[in-house]
């Protein structure tokens, strides 16, 4: 994961689509693990902690979706959740939701925060 201190987090056209990817934010409390999603046209963005025991969910680095990257799945125990919105379809935590963290597209970067 990139070590990032500025709110773009990376270009648009460097990422495939789908594609994932994640990155550990500076905080007062040592660094907040995110990651982002391409989907089509549109960029989400959660905290990377599954709801089911906080644990990280990429099973390799930048790796958050299903073989048939329909879904972000939980490498621990396997739990689907929606790209669009965080919430889990199927696994231990279903009916719980990623947390989403504000994103959007600026310039041809993706880019943390509501739009402005
Ligand atoms: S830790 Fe994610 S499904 Fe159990």
């Amino acid at each position: 994961m990139d070590e990032l201190g500025s709110r773009a987090l990376c270009r648009w056209d460097e990422l495939a689509d789908p594609a994932t990817r994640g990155f550990i934010l500076a905080s007062e409390l040592g660094g907040y693990e995110i990651f982002i999603v391409r989907s089509g046209e549109q960029i989400f963005a959660y905290r990377n902690h599954c709801p089911h025991t906080g644990a990280p969910l990429d099973w390799q680095p930048d790796q958050f979706l299903d073989v048939d990257k329909m879904f972000i799945q939980c490498a621990f125990h396997g739990a689907l959740f929606r790209i669009e919105d965080g919430y889990c379809v199927r696994g231990p935590c279903t009916g719980q939701s990623l947390e989403s963290v504000p994103v959007r597209l600026e310039n041809g970067l993706v880019v943390l925060g509501d739009p402005v």
